[in-house]
């Protein structure tokens, strides 16, 4: 499969909602079908001892050797939105390492997988949101959200944030991040299904602590082909 310059940049409804696992199983999908995928964490905040956490499981999933510098170029230590936890370093998020990194991972990989932190308008740098950096990348937002209530509504104001920008939406993925639905909150996902239609790319359920997600959770011939 050759699909040079293509990605996705996975943004979310919010913080903590299946990000990472969706851009893992993303990755891993991708490889199994002989894509060279790429991965990139622009900014990582929350860094302890053990590293960039976001940034080491995608270039895992990947199985990419490229430097973790240039995968998660801007890292920091408190788990506040980038700008802020720059601030408490005495630092700025520097832009310019992110697009020099960016710019050499889309040379050597045929499809990017770039993930946001956050959610769309959670800023960059200064007034640069993850929104504006989606944008200067040219790659079509995967919006990933959660299966519990409230999820319809967060899920459309990150849709709408999208439209008002015109920035081109591939699809959502749910992940199932709070455990097992009620027959309430299913009943509520379904609307949200029904409300997408062919924007709606799949569901993760709960998963045991480490287990990974079956393959096929993703409608990958949907996504590669917008
Ligand atoms: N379907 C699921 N079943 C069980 N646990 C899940 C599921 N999806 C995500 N999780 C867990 O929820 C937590 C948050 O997921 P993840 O790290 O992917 O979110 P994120 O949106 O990338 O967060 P961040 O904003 O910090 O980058 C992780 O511990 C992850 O393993
Ligand atoms: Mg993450």
């Amino acid at each position: 499969m050759n699909a040079p310059g293509r990605g996705v940049f996975v943004t979310g409804t919010d913080t903590g909602v299946g990000k990472t696992l969706v851009a893992c199983t993303l990755a891993r999908s991708l490889r199994e079908r002989g894509l060279r995928v790429g991965v990139m964490k622009p900014v990582e905040t929350g860094v302890g001892d053990a590293g960039p956490l976001d940034a080491l499981a995608l270039r895992e999933a990947a199985g990419v050797d490229d430097p973790l510098e240039r995968i998660c170029p801007a890292r920091f230590a408190q788990p506040s939105a980038p700008p802020v936890a720059a601030r408490a370093e005495g630092r700025d998020v520097d832009l310019q390492a992110i697009r020099q990194a960016f710019t050499e991972l889309r040379q050597r990989h045929e499809y990017l997988i770039v993930e946001g932190a956050g959610g769309l308008l959670v800023r960059v740098a200064g007034e640069v949101s993850m929104a504006d950096l989606a944008q200067e990348f040219e790659l079509p937002l995967l919006v990933v959200a959660r299966g519990a209530l409230g999820t319809f509504n967060h899920t459309h104001l990150t849709l709408e944030a999208a439209r008002t920008r015109e920035l081109p939406v591939a699809g959502v993925v749910v992940s199932q991040v709070d455990g097992a639905l009620s027959s309430a909150d299913a009943d509520n996902l379904g609307a949200l299904r029904e409300s997408l239609g062919a924007r709606w790319l799949g569901e993760i359920p709960p998963l045991e602590p480490g287990a990974r997600p079956q393959p096929g959770c993703i409608d990958l011939a949907s996504l590669l082909g917008r």
